[in-house]
């Protein structure tokens, strides 16, 4: 019987435009943030090093750093050792007391919910952090907040996973543990292209019934479900690969080793391959200014979740310590890049 395919033979183009419609209110919401709570008065007088930014203005520092490299990959700011100053165009008109300021013109972006959600975060000199998962992980029925998750997240990823998988960078696995899994987009994806690879997705228990639905709808082939909280419970075992997308972003660095920890102890070999992991993520590049919509995300991944959009060098350093050699870019699409480590 021929079987159903969703995403087989689509047309997958760049996706960069999107991404960058998608995170457009929160660059002007950086601009306006930096105006209020005083950092682009200060940088008009002075270059001077996020620390003694958040000091003079009683701002988080780590939150300050992310709105710095914003402004930098805006190109209203450089970055020169460990100091930040502003370009001519932002000392003319983005300062408040500025001859040219053209504040007025933005009184309208000053009112926007981004804005103030980044005002609020730069105050907080204690974070509070909320983490990816809170609204449903106690709550496994009937919850309203993971459909809406569910769907977002599969708008995001599913054609990064389609395309990175075309490359052929799955090959040869035999069985993917897909790691907070989400939608199951994945899922689907991979084993439509390879129809002899498992897949099972790893989530908390309502995401994985809501992606249940999702895959059911689609095609289920050689997929099933392992519900549990990563940190706690034990992981599906004999799998040969983990992947992780958009799942490591959401944490800071300790729980990252520790989700990559468990998967070197989960990992199995296949005859001379060594288990591989798979990390699917948004980089900013090496300096951690840019490209802009890295910076705009990270920023997003700090300040809501204490998380990162991480480097491939932060990574690299990651996977060694929990014993995977060094990762290689197997495959980019879009903003994204698919890195693969094996178990040395
Ligand atoms: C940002 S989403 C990414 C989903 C999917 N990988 C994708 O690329 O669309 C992060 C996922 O991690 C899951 N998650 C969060 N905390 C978790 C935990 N403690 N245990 C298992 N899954 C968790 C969430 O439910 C969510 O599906």
């Amino acid at each position: 019987m021929k079987r159903k395919t969703v995403f087989k033979g689509l047309r997958i183009p760049d996706d960069r435009r999107i991404q960058d419609l998608w995170i457009a209110p929160w660059a002007s919401a950086t601009v306006t943030a930096a105006i209020e709570t005083g950092i682009m008065e200060i940088l008009a007088k002075l270059a001077a090093t996020p620390q003694a930014l958040a000091k003079a203005n009683q701002l988080h520092e780590e939150s300050v750093v992310s709105v710095l490299r914003i402004l930098v990959a805006m190109g209203f700011a450089k970055q020169l050792g460990q100091k930040f100053h502003l370009t001519a165009d932002a000392q003319a008109y983005l300062v408040p007391s500025s001859t040219l300021s053209r504040l007025e013109e933005l009184s309208g972006h000053f009112k926007t919910k981004e804005h103030k959600f980044m005002v609020r975060k730069l105050k907080e000199t204690i974070p509070q952090y909320t983490t990816f998962g809170a609204l449903w992980k106690d709550q496994p029925q009937g919850n309203a907040f993971v459909q809406s998750a569910a769907r977002g997240m599969d708008s995001i990823i599913k054609a990064p996973a389609i395309a990175v998988i075309r490359t052929g960078a799955f090959k040869g696995v035999e069985h993917v543990l897909d790691v907070g899994g989400g939608s199951g987009a994945f899922a689907v994806a991979l084993t439509e292209q390879q129809p002899k690879t498992r897949v099972t997705v790893l989530d908390l228990p309502a995401m994985c019934e809501q992606a249940r639905q999702i895959v059911e709808s689609r095609s289920s082939h050689n997929i099933n479900f392992h519900p549990a909280d990563f940190f706690r419970d034990p992981w599906a075992e004999g799998c040969d690969a983990v992947f992780f997308s958009n799942v490591l972003h959401d944490w800071p660095e300790e729980q990252v080793q520790q989700l990559l920890d468990t998967s070197y102890d989960v990992l199995v070999d296949r005859g001379r391959r060594r288990g591989r992991i798979y990390i699917l993520e948004v980089l900013r590049q090496r300096n951690r200014n840019g490209p802009l919509m890295a910076t705009l995300f990270h920023m997003h991944m700090q300040m809501g979740f204490g998380g990162a959009q991480y480097t491939r060098s932060d990574f690299a350093r990651i996977l060694s310590k929990s014993g995977f050699g060094p990762p290689r870019v197997l495959a980019k699409f879009g903003y994204y890049s698919l890195l693969m480590a094996s178990k040395k």
